[in-house]
């Protein structure tokens, strides 16, 4: 007997399966014609998938556009500018509410792990109390995984270490940090050392904001890729952002790829930001600013799909939906082949839980029962259509339930009955 059968669904690899889940987790994966559930979902002809994982946000921010006022430049700067404004006026309370809005939001599109970077910079720690409170509150459907963050800089605010170290004592399972935002090359270096000694000596991950600039000698990468080898903190670190790549002298990056393969750094590109922030001060012709996605992924470095923000300081639109994430990565890295399609799809569920290093992750017995079914028959389908999230599964419990779109179109590959989401395409 199980609490849920999800029934006839189409894995990512193709398997069709029933899944059994019992007690919060996977049960059974297989042939269950005949077992008994509480619950029986169809998923006959529809992609069921682990749960989405978004790598990189910022939860503090989020749902807050147009406090106190839009970002008129459209650039990083400014968007660090208006934080600040915002970050004066701000309270715990709304915070929190903001939070669990969003986190409801994300949960209906079947993204149910989330690593939030969370301000440092102020020393009353607002952010940080006010997503500690959220991270307890969601923790039934939700995986908030915190990173302490000195936006204004690890040393460039004068009280940014103490604080992020305060931060850190206080819970914040992650070490953040801004290298390029500091005032100097030699400050930025710097404190790439510091965070990776302090990631080591308390055990955590790090993951930092890194050359996040259209600046080619913003080489901060390079002395985080060093210091992680050094510390021996393979596996559990990541360069979020690594736009000054994209703008670096070729040769410079044939010699920098293989250190950051023999670190085991992670690459974590957001190309919803990235595409609109970057090349502001370029004229024409203008840098797209992606981080060099498929280069890394030939040297073996995993590299996933980041969302950043939704509705904030930085960016004016955002549905919380890592399709979409995908699907704008997928165009500005031009990964069209099917293969690449594939991995697009991987990169915002697999390869970012490993990035989270999210245990018991994934469709296999024993791992938590988590699901996601799509109205899509594979993940390229998925990826094209960003379609209806019929069901989501979170630790065994559905948290939410979608309809179908409202046409029956008939797909080549898919059964003609099944009923697909409205797609004037076909
Ligand atoms: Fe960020």
């Amino acid at each position: 007997m199980f609490d849920i059968i999800v029934k006839g669904g189409t894995l990512p690899d193709g398997t069709v399966a029933d899944i059994g889940l019992r007690d919060g987790l996977i049960a059974a994966i297989g042939d269950l014609a005949g077992a008994g559930a509480g619950r029986v979902f169809d998923a006959s002809g529809d992609l069921v998938s682990p749960p989405f994982v978004d790598p990189h946000f910022h939860m503090d921010a989020t749902l807050s556009y147009g406090k106190p006022r839009v970002n008129a430049s459209g650039t990083l700067l400014e968007g660090i500018a208006l934080w600040g404004e915002l970050k004066e006026i701000v309270t715990i309370e709304e915070m929190v509410a903001r939070g669990l809005r969003y986190c409801d939001w994300a949960a209906s599109t079947g993204l149910l792990a989330i690593r939030s970077h969370v301000d440092t910079c102020d020393d009353r720690l607002l952010g940080v109390q006010a997503m500690l409170e959220l991270r307890e509150q969601v923790k039934d459907y939700i995986d908030l995984q915190l990173v302490a963050f000195p936006q204004d800089g690890l040393y460039r605010d004068p009280t940014a270490r103490a604080n992020t170290l305060r931060a850190l004592d206080m819970g914040v399972e992650v070490v953040g940090g801004i290298p390029h935002f500091e005032r100097t090359m030699t400050d930025g270096a710097a404190s790439v050392r510091d965070l990776c000694e302090t990631a080591a000596e308390r055990g955590l991950m790090i993951d930092l904001h890194c050359d996040e600039t259209d600046d080619p000698a913003s080489r901060h990468v390079e002395t985080l890729a060093y210091e992680v080898t050094r510390l021996g903190l393979q596996g559990r670190a990541a360069g979020s952002h690594l736009t000054s790549m994209h703008s670096m002298d070729n040769y410079y990056v044939s010699k920098l790829l293989p250190l950051m393969a023999e670190a085991g750094l992670s690459a974590i590109p957001n190309p919803l930001i990235n595409i609109t922030i970057q090349g502001r001060h370029d004229t024409f012709p203008k840098r797209r600013g992606l981080t060099r996605v498929k280069e890394m992924q030939a040297h073996g470095i995993t590299v996933g799909w980041g969302q950043d923000c939704v509705l904030d300081p930085w960016y004016p639109l955002g549905t919380a939906d890592m399709l979409d994430v995908a699907f704008m990565g997928l165009h500005v890295a031009q990964m069209t082949h099917p293969d690449e399609m594939r991995r697009c799809f991987d990169m915002v569920t697999t390869e970012n839980a490993r990035i989270l290093n999210l245990p018991d992750y994934g469709l296999h017995v024993g791992a938590r029962g988590s699901l996601v079914v799509l109205d899509a028959g594979d993940p390229v389908e998925a990826l094209r259509l960003r379609p209806a999230r019929l069901c989501v599964i979170s630790n065994g419990r559905i948290v939410s339930e979608a309809p179908r779109g409202d046409s029956r179109l008939s797909i080549p590959h898919r059964p003609a009955t099944v009923r697909r989401r409205h797609d004037p395409g076909m």
